[in-house]
């Protein structure tokens, strides 16, 4: 299919600076959008200028949700080039969030050619790195109507824009909060679907966090209230007894590519990696004891983000020594040597622009 494009060309004002770019806050200058419609398929691929939707106020997202989204990141290497990281399993995944929701898969070719050209056009808001371009994928239903069924019509579109690393100028371990009256996920629900509806239902813990000076939630399966699922935007790892080990992808969870690919340098680094239910009691004995050495949340926005301490109730555990420990950082150091193109790409992940 043939992306038209009618972009506008601008450049950021003053050189992009990753330690003044905070998360998801400066947009690029243009967007992708493609429409569907029943009958008809993906139609109109086109690059625009960066602006408002135009939406009725009886559009299917704005009462029942029906919305999918995806985020990724891209990055400046040392030989100028801006490359994507496993943009392929985005574009897998979104589709499987779009089965879920009853929306209709968009090709992994047209989502890739999309992100490829977009960038392109907009590559000089790639900032340097430990900076990387933020990529934000979504899919909203835009009939018009109030009949409660899937939409007829639906918009595809991609955003981008420049972000700093995750911690610069802030600390570099977190404190989570394990969430027990709220559930994320239930079984034979969305929580495998990147859909807004999930993230609108976390937000009232999230506060309650907040309050208490955590950064983000914890959260435990929704049938036993026991076993450890994942926190707010980050899949969880915990070293026990130098095993890196992390709840199973059962349905419940969003497989994340970070996770996933931790899991492949993990076996590449020596370390041994399980994927396993894990109690949380299990977490509480370990740091109490000193069985479990390390937490670690692993995200495309943070990469990887040492927890330092988790509040349950009125008890605080502290994690190892409360800094980062030495599995998160062999771990995160060897993935964003990948990413930031200063160590080889064995497995092809990087995806040149
Ligand atoms: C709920 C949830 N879990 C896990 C992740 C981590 O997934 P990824 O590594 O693909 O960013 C994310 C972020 O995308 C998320 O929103």
């Amino acid at each position: 299919m043939d992306i038209v494009d009618r972009s506008v060309a601008r450049a950021p004002k003053a050189p992009l600076d990753p330690k003044n770019l905070p998360f998801g806050r400066n947009f690029s200058p243009n967007m992708f959008q493609v429409d569907w419609d029943e009958g008809k398929g993906w139609h109109d691929p086109r690059i625009v200028p960066y602006g408002p939707l135009s939406l009725a106020p009886s559009a299917m997202v704005l009462h029942y949700g029906q919305e999918i989204f995806e985020g990724l990141k891209a990055f400046r290497h040392p030989d100028g080039s801006v490359r994507l990281f496993r943009p392929d399993r985005n574009a897998a995944r979104l589709n499987n969030s779009a089965r879920r929701m009853s929306m209709p898969e968009i090709p992994v070719e047209l989502q890739l050619d999309a992100m490829k050209k977009l960038i392109a056009i907009d590559r000089e808001w790639a900032p340097p790195v430990p900076g990387s371009l933020y990529i934000r994928p979504a899919m909203i239903a835009t009939e018009e109507g109030l009949g409660v069924h899937s939409s007829k019509s639906f918009l595809y579109f991609i955003i981008t824009g420049p972000t700093g690393s995750y911690f610069s100028g802030g600390k570099s371990t977190v404190r989570i909060m394990v969430a027990r009256d709220w559930v994320r996920a239930a079984p034979g629900g969305t929580g495998t679907a990147k859909t807004g509806g999930n993230y609108a239902s976390s937000l009232l813990a999230g506060a309650v966090a907040k309050q208490k000076g955590c950064d983000q939630v914890l959260w435990l399966d929704a049938v036993e209230r026991r076993h450890v699922e994942e926190v707010g935007a980050m899949n969880l790892m915990f070293v026990f007894d130098g095993v890196v080990t992390t709840a199973p992808t059962s349905g419940t969870i969003l497989a994340g590519i970070t996770r996933e690919s931790i899991g492949v340098l993990c076996h590449e680094l020596g370390l041994p990696f399980v994927e396993r239910a894990i109690h949380i009691e299990e977490v509480f004995h370990g740091l109490s004891s000193g069985d479990c050495t390390e937490i670690f949340g692993c995200g495309t926005a943070a990469v990887v983000s040492p927890v330092g301490e988790l509040l349950d109730g009125e008890t605080l555990y502290k994690v190892g020594t409360g800094d980062e420990g030495p599995v998160a950082k062999r771990v995160h150091e060897a993935l964003t040597a990948i990413q930031f193109g200063t160590a080889p790409d064995n497995h092809g992940w990087m995806v040149r622009v």
